[in-house]
């Protein structure tokens, strides 16, 4: 599963043109993020940080396949928020639904950073079942 959700709006997104780094938290994964390779892995909008964990052996939970329907791909941006494309209606909608919900939380599959700075994304406990896989 995957893809576009027809049924929502699209966020305007500024696709990075350079590279920029992005880090997943508690696993300490860090990744140099391609611009050039989008999409890494076709869950989510592509290059968000959904599509760029999955694309480099860092599982997130993601029941939708990433089309913002469910809450489960729910990250907390502890760095780089700014930078990430607008949160529309529909995810503000899912995310209401995401346990632990901080003002810095935003789902993975429809977040796009714009590789302005680095980013920092913390996995909340709940949705650790699997570890970067190659990475510990
Ligand atoms: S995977 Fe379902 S909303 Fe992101």
């Amino acid at each position: 599963m995957g893809g576009v959700n027809p049924y929502i709006e699209q966020p305007d997104v500024i696709v990075p043109t350079t590279k920029y780094k992005m880090t997943f938290l508690p696993m300490k994964v860090t990744v140099e993020v391609d611009p050039e390779k989008f999409p890494y892995e076709h869950n989510g909008l592509p290059g968000s940080i959904l599509d760029i964990a999955l694309g480099n052996g860092v599982d997130i939970d993601h029941a939708c396949g990433g089309v913002c329907a469910c809450s489960t791909c729910h990250v907390v941006v502890k760095e780089g928020f700014d930078t990430l494309s607008e949160s529309l209606d529909a995810e503000e909608d899912q995310l209401e639904n995401a346990p632990g919900l901080k003002a810095n939380s935003r789902l993975a599959c429809q977040a796009v950073a714009n590789g302005t700075q680095d980013v920092v994304v913390e996995v909340p406990e709940w949705n650790r079942n699997l570890v970067a896989e190659g990475h510990q």
